[in-house]
């Protein structure tokens, strides 16, 4: 089958790129390939993909609205996998804008190209960051999502709302991923693993919010990825039985859907960083800081759903996942 994937230069994007290829699919993807972390990450993930025969990159800004038009009229996609996005929550209070260009009209721009060029499939990145001031736990996708406590949160939430409405409007099948703090090789420098890493090889102190008082549920990337691979094949279908009064949230008179994809395990982030100091065999040295704003104190993802859909759910444990993370790192940065 013929995928586009977007942010294949990007963590995510990357690892599901090169199992679409595995698998024998053709893979196009565009990035920007901007500079909110090292670009220098984001280029060698994407010299690994693009020598397979089957792969094309085209450098795009989601923003570009007469390039992603272009895009997609030349290439006949069957499938849309969207990972490209501005992440990150906390940037997201230092420049709200770039989120507005790369989550909103990015996002706007990818369902236009899926209207106009009859994809049969739109799966797309949310977080589980919608879950914003929600107490209870585990987060289901039964529960509202309507407080978000940062942009970030808020452009995510958007994302599943206008895809509902370009389900409804124009019977396009739209697929919502939650993911919850995904880790592994090819990882983010801007999130905790990478920068506790670095920090430590570096004998640097880290930093720990919340007094390390935070639980998540850290989720391997293969994990991600082959939940992704699985729901690409599951086409959401219109329900005309479904009203909103009765209704799961999670599901639509329109052929609209949205998964939680998380570990289902929550680990306290003092003992995810235990997990580290092991694997690297140094203790670190822990600057004890307070929360952040519009950060979340635990997650935790109810995957019931996800494991009727496709029967699996993430289950890799943090010791296999931070020990794989930790050897890429090694080996890529040569730190010995
Ligand atoms: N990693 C996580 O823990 C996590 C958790 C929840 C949701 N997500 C979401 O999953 C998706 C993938 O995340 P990731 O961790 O791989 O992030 P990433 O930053 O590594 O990858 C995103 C890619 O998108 C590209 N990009 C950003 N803005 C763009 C634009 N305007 N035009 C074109 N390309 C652009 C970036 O250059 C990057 O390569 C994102 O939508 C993110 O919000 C990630």
């Amino acid at each position: 089958m013929k995928f586009l994937v977007t942010g294949a230069a990007g963590f995510i994007g990357y690892h599901v790129a090169a199992r679409l290829l595995a698998d024998g699919h053709q893979v196009v993807s565009i990035d920007n390939l901007n500079d909110y972390y090292d670009v220098a990450l984001k280029i060698a993930r994407l010299d690994l993909l693009v020598n397979k025969p089957k792969f094309q990159f085209i450098k795009l800004d989601l923003a570009d609205r007469e390039g992603i038009a272009a895009m997609f009229a030349e290439h006949n996609f069957q499938r849309v996998i969207h990972l490209a996005a501005q992440a990150g929550v906390r940037y997201s209070l230092e420049n709200p804008l770039a989120y507005a260009d790369a989550n909103l009209i990015g996002h706007l721009n990818v369902l236009e190209g899926c209207r106009r060029n009859n994809v049969e499939h739109l799966l797309y990145a949310s977080s589980s960051s919608v879950y914003g001031l929600n107490r209870k736990l585990p987060f289901s996708t039964e529960d509202s999502v309507d407080h978000p406590i940062s942009l970030y949160a808020a452009t995510k939430k958007a994302n599943e709302l206008m895809s509902h409405s370009y389900s409804h409007l124009y019977g396009i099948p739209t697929t919502g991923l939650r993911f919850f703090t995904v880790y592994g090789p090819w990882g983010r420098p801007d999130m905790a693993l990478f920068k506790f890493t670095k920090a430590i090889l570096a004998g640097e102190s880290i930093d720990v919010y919340n007094h390390g008082e935070m639980y998540r549920d850290f989720t391997y990337v293969d994990d991600i990825t082959e939940a992704i691979v699985r729901l690409q094949a599951i086409i959401p279908q219109a329900d005309p039985e479904w009203v909103v009064e009765e209704g799961s949230p999670t599901t639509s008179s329109a052929p609209y859907h949205v998964y939680n994809i998380g570990n289902n395990t929550p680990v306290k982030l003092m003992e995810y960083i235990s997990v580290l100091e092991q694997a690297l065999g140094i203790t670190a040295c822990k600057n004890m800081l307070s929360m952040q704003s519009g950060d979340i104190v635990d997650t935790h993802a109810n995957t019931a759903e996800l494991y009727n859909a496709i029967s699996f759910e993430p289950a890799t444990s943090v010791q296999d996942g931070v020990k794989r993370f930790v050897n890429w790192y090694q080996e890529f940065y040569k730190f010995q």
